[in-house]
């Protein structure tokens, strides 16, 4: 099998939110689409293991907020690598409530769903929510997963259904699998920028996730 294949396919990047009885939470996907016209319904697949899954569990409700290509990587970082276990991830944006439900300020749109059906699959869960309210927010241009790796430099972590580990990608040049790289060990984000990564200053941050400079590790 060549799971170079799957990189054909195309996504977008969505904040997935719901509530922790009163407080808000939620994780990045890339797994989310709609499924019917009328009524309008949309699939998402939740990892077992998120926080999230149960959240949506015990709400029977979920919204998706439709990042745009300018939303900041710490928003991604926190909500895509971070769990709601540990964390009050809305602390750190600013968001609204709509439709009952927690929705990022600054994204391009949002939708929010009822729960009418599930399926398990070994390690996430398929959910289908009937379409209560949608809503334009701006005339940004929605990020692709495509934009999220590509240009931002974004990895996604073993919790995504996408996700293909580093030794099963075999499209890399010879120049790529040979030389010294740095990457952050908490988001994987690859430093690639034209300063050495010794000579960065000792508050670099992570773009992605914004751990320390000491997060790297040296990858040969
Ligand atoms: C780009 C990207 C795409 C992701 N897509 C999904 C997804 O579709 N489904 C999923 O369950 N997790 C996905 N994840 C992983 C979750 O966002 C991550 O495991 C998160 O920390 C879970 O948080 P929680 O424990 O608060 O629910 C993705 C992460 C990234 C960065």
């Amino acid at each position: 099998m060549n799971l170079n294949a799957f990189y054909a396919m195309s996504y977008g990047v969505y904040i997935v939110s719901t509530w922790d009885e009163k407080r808000p939470t939620g994780c990045i996907a890339n797994c989310a689409m709609q499924i019917t016209a009328e009524p309008a319904t949309i699939a998402i697949s939740i990892n077992h293991d998120n926080f999230t899954n149960k959240c949506i569990e015990q709400t029977g409700k979920f919204a998706i907020s439709i990042l745009s290509e300018n939303t900041d990587p710490a928003i991604i970082g926190t909500f895509g690598f971070q769990s709601g276990k540990d964390m009050n991830k809305f602390d750190s944006v600013k968001y609204d409530i709509q439709g009952d439900m927690p929705i990022i300020a600054a994204g391009c749109a949002y939708i929010t769903c009822e729960v009418i059906n599930k399926m398990e699959t070994d390690t996430h869960t398929v959910y289908l929510g009937k379409v209560l309210e949608a809503e334009v927010q701006s005339k940004e241009v929605p990020m692709t997963y495509a934009y999220y790796h590509n240009i931002v430099k974004g990895k996604s972590p073993k919790n995504a259904p996408t996700y293909i580990a580093e030794e099963n990608i075999n499209n890399k040049t010879s120049e790529e699998t040979k030389s010294e790289k740095y990457v952050c060990s908490v988001c994987k984000y690859e430093y690639d920028g034209d300063i050495p990564f010794e000579e960065l200053p000792d508050d670099y941050v992570c773009p992605i996730c914004k751990k320390p400079k000491s997060f790297f590790q040296k990858q040969v």
